[in-house]
């Protein structure tokens, strides 16, 4: 068989983008290494980096490259710097404008609260511990998108909308990851209330019966979804749902693990996917070594899983456990009297082990 060869495009960004997507970059080149693929990759500024550069957070050529590339890996974007510019030219408008033209319609947004970290979420260590859930939310559609929409001086509406090809293809691609998984997919709405809803919960369970019947499917509504995922966040595997349900719940999941440094994110389905950490630039401790490069490395593992490397993956994933498992994490991370790693120590650790998987 030939070897496979990837080409990324990186977007480092601004802030800590920078610090954490090397690190990304140096797992993903052991990964490479270890598991027998090619990877290129091809840096480009974007944000503040690009508007300094020329003036534009998204100029044309680093879009064109992102839109010929196997994935992107981005760090994050903004900056006090860029604060008093006029919004379309700001960084985060850069953002919006490569989102956009990947016509990604899948966010995922997985939380994982190994036993290791446990302590530091604001639930119980009891409740909490070992949650490992993957959040799969409709990102094109719903009432964000649905017209009409508009408002006069005595009311406003918005309409909730979604045809059945939106909701088959963004159930199969929970069920498709829930295959990877623990193969257990809840699809939250609201059926008691909403016709929209009442579409949703049928053409999931029609994705389920005809094309994943091994699979196990639970339907929740969004307000029993809420109290459960803080009630026992354990029990949930893959979550499917609507853009505003899954806006809502993917912020709720997030605070789970105690530290915006652990959470990755990937949007799917589109022509190319984009892996990027939740969190922003950290200005506030960027360029010290000290910013969590784990949002990053996770988002590269989703990024080799999105390109099949499923066992480089998973190595990463352990890379990861095995960090925390040894006390090797950066300050965000550390009880009293812990002494913190690099940003940079913390990759090459994960390298290290991905290194030695095969
Ligand atoms: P932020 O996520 O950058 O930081 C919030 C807090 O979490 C800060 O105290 C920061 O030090 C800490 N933090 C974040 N990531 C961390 C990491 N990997 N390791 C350790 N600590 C970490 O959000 P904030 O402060 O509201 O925004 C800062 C800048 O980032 C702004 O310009 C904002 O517009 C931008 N931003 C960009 C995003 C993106 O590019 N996707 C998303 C969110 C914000
Ligand atoms: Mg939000």
């Amino acid at each position: 068989m030939e070897t496979p060869h990837y080409h990324i495009v990186v977007l480092p960004g601004d802030g800590i983008g920078p610090e954490v997507t090397r690190e990304a970059v140096r797992v993903l080149e052991a990964a490479a290494e270890a598991f027998g693929f090619r990877l290129t990759t091809e840096t480009h500024p974007v944000g503040g980096a690009a508007i300094d550069a020329t003036g534009d957070p998204l100029p044309e050529p680093v879009l064109q490259a992102c839109l010929q590339a196997d994935a992107v890996l981005l760090g994050a974007v903004g900056g006090p710097k860029w604060d008093n510019l006029d919004r379309a030219q700001r960084p985060e408008a850069g953002l919006l404008r490569l989102r956009k033209a990947l016509e990604a319609y899948a966010n995922l947004r997985p939380v994982q609260v190994p036993e290791a970290l446990a302590d530091a979420s604001p639930l119980k260590r009891e409740v909490v511990a070992g949650t490992d859930l993957l959040i799969v939310r409709e990102l094109t559609g719903g009432i964000y998108f649905g017209e009409p929409r508009g408002r006069n001086g005595q009311m406003a509406w918005n309409t909730m909308r979604y045809t059945r090809e939106e909701v088959a293809r963004i159930a199969r691609v929970a069920f498709e990851w829930a295959k990877r998984r623990r193969g257990r997919v809840a699809s939250v709405d609201k059926a008691n209330v909403l016709e929209v809803s009442q579409l949703w919960r049928e053409v999931v369970s029609q994705v389920h019966r005809e094309e994943f019947p091994e699979l196990e499917l639970e339907h929740f509504y969004v307000d029993n979804a809420a109290m459960q995922l803080v009630r026992d966040p354990r029990r949930f595997d893959v979550v499917v749902t609507g853009n505003l349900f899954g806006d809502i719940l993917s912020d709720l999941a997030a605070t789970l693990p105690g530290s915006l440094g652990m959470l990755p994110s990937a949007s799917i389905g589109g022509r190319v996917g984009l892996f990027e950490p939740v969190h922003g630039s950290a200005p506030d401790i960027a360029g010290q070594g000290k910013a969590n490069p784990l949002a990053a490395i996770l988002s590269a593992a989703m990024l080799l899983e999105t390109l099949g490397q499923e066992a480089a993956a998973r190595a990463v994933r352990q890379g990861v456990d095995a960090a925390l498992a040894e006390g090797v994490k950066t300050a965000d991370l550390c009880r009293a009297g812990e002494t913190p790693a690099s940003t940079e120590a913390v990759g090459q650790f994960i390298a290290a082990y991905v290194r030695q998987q095969t």
